[in-house]
């Protein structure tokens, strides 16, 4: 029987596809594939050439790979539409409910959650509306590592960072912080880590058909648990919400359409029946999961490596805290409309995310076959552009891996770009299936990067240089939590007047 599969699927492919490595009956490709995805990827395109095809598994469609600017273009400008799909996993499916908009297949829900995203959700009115959050939650880690400092104490900044984005995200979703001395908060955080790895993870039964039936890795087991979960902390979160809307209703009947959150953005769509979508619970709890794990992990990490990268390359932050020293001074804390006056912060950050792309894949599937370069790409096929790679490739970037945040600063580089125009620097992807949080990301970042240079001095255990090693998954954080000893720079500014 599996002969007859392999054959079939095989006569199928009448496709000229870009070249290949060589392969391995049943398993195909993937004994190249190992936990850091990006890297075994990166490491088969310098080896086979910028633009190739692998086969991962038995009788799956090609997974195209690519590695450089001008591919990623010519993948993505023109055929924007036919790959505005996603990949969809066993373990995608289950998390997200089947119902998740990030793995949403291109179409009338997609766009409708996109348009709620992109004009209420993340919109700029609203990101204005919650500025206080933000300031909020910026000042409380200030004051947090101020206490800090004076005990000289350290402090796990892998741990804050993502606490601070949690909490940003789900007061604009939920309007209830994750932190506190509640178990829900440290639940909330573990559920979004465990999800950005397991999405992120190679499971063998989406590859190999008759291993679908068998969870050899646990993989099963480790999703439905993380469905549970979330499931019981949502479940709580939606009926609390419901019982509030109900007394609010009965109060002020009529007041409706100010200061929504997502949540109740979902709720009016799930009530409404003549929405143009119709919704269940379900695409409530999945949108909610995809928010929480597209907007927070992702953010932390950026601010995570870029502080990691401050503390190995001090002439960069010493030129940092001269900027913000001229442009702000010391009588006042950096606030977000300082960051256009703030060009070597700003800088930072791209330099950032070129060498440390939170998510270092492009995955898209392509709807229809294409002709791609002279190549036909089927319908169906897995396109992964490998971003990681193109931020490291030395014939695009010089001496690629020296953190230099003035590469951006210089003639012909300053224009480069992190919303998608760039296809040297795509960390937030581009075009239809590009991120929606862009502007909320980049608002955080500036801020909180400037903000933790205006205050404090940095220094690590020992002052040791820090490791930069990845740990695997869709995101890619740091191999091991950054641990630093704040010391406060003389005449900081005080938060508490
Ligand atoms: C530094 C922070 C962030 C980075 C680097 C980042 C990066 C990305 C990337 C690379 C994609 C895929 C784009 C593509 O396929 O072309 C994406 C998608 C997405 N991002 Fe972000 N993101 C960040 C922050 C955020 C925030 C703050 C939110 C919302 C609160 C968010 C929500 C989403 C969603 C919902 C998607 C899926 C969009 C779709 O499939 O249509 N992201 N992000």
């Amino acid at each position: 029987m599996y002969v007859y599969h392999f054959l079939s699927s095989e006569a199928k492919q009448n496709h000229r596809l870009p070249p290949s490595p060589p392969s391995l009956p049943i398993i195909g490709h993937l004994h190249h594939i190992g936990p850091l995805i990006h890297q075994s990827l990166h490491n088969l395109s310098t080896r086979y050439g910028p633009l190739i095809h692998l086969r991962l598994g038995s009788g799956s469609a090609a997974t195209i790979i690519v590695s450089t600017p001008d591919l990623a273009q010519d993948f993505l400008k023109p055929n924007d539409l036919n790959f505005s799909y996603r990949k969809y996993t066993l373990a995608i499916n289950h998390i997200t409910y089947g119902a998740g908009f990030s793995f949403a297949p291109y179409g009338p829900y997609w766009k409708f959650i996109k348009k709620l995203s992109t004009t209420e959700f993340l919109g700029v009115r609203n990101l204005g509306r919650f500025l206080d959050v933000r300031t909020r939650e910026t000042r409380e880690l200030v004051a947090k590592l101020t206490v800090k400092a004076e005990r000289k104490e350290s402090v796990n900044m892998t741990e804050e960072l993502l606490k601070l984005t949690n909490n940003v995200v789900s007061q604009m979703m939920m309007s209830i912080r994750c932190s506190g001395a509640n178990n829900e908060a440290d639940e909330a955080r573990d559920i979004v880590r465990n999800v950005t790895k397991i999405f992120g993870e190679f499971n063998v039964a989406d590859f190999i058909w008759f291993c679908k039936k068998v969870d050899l890795q646990g993989f099963k087991k480790r999703y439905e648990e993380i469905r549970r979960r979330y499931d019981v902390l949502l479940e709580k979160i939606i009926v609390e919400r419901e019982e509030m809307r109900r007394k609010r209703e009965a109060k002020q009947k009529g007041k409706d359409g100010k200061g929504k959150d997502l949540l109740d953005l979902l709720l009016d769509v799930l009530e409404d029946e003549k929405a143009e979508i119709k919704i269940t619970r379900n695409h409530i709890k999945a949108t909610i999961l995809d928010f929480f794990v597209a907007g927070t992990d992702t953010t932390a990490i950026t601010l995570e490596w870029t502080l990691a990268e401050l503390i190995n390359n001090p002439k960069v932050l010493q030129k940092a805290r001269n900027e913000i020293d001229t442009v702000v001074g010391n009588k006042r804390l950096v606030e977000e409309s300082d960051a256009p006056n703030l060009p070597y912060i700003q800088a930072i950050i791209k330099e950032s995310l070129r060498l440390h792309p939170p998510i270092p894949l492009l995955i898209r599937k392509s709807n229809e076959t294409v002709t791609v370069k002279g190549y036909d790409i089927p319908a169906g096929s897995m396109l992964y552009v490998n971003i990681w790679s193109i931020g490291r490739n030395p014939q695009y970037w010089d001496n690629p891996l020296e953190f230099n945040p003035d590469r951006f600063l210089e003639d012909g580089s300053s224009t480069l770009d992190v919303k998608g125009q760039s296809f040297q620097l795509l960390p937030f992807g581009t075009g239809r299936r590009s991120c929606p949080g862009v502007n909320l990301a980049i608002r955080e970042a500036h801020v909180l990067v400037a903000m933790l240079i205006q205050c404090f001095e940095w220094n690590v255990k020992d002052g040791q240089v820090l490791n930069m090693d990845e740990q695997g998954g869709l995101t890619v954080p740091r191999a091991v939590d950054l641990v630093c000893f704040p010391s406060l720079r003389p005449n900081t500014p005080h938060i508490f007047t």
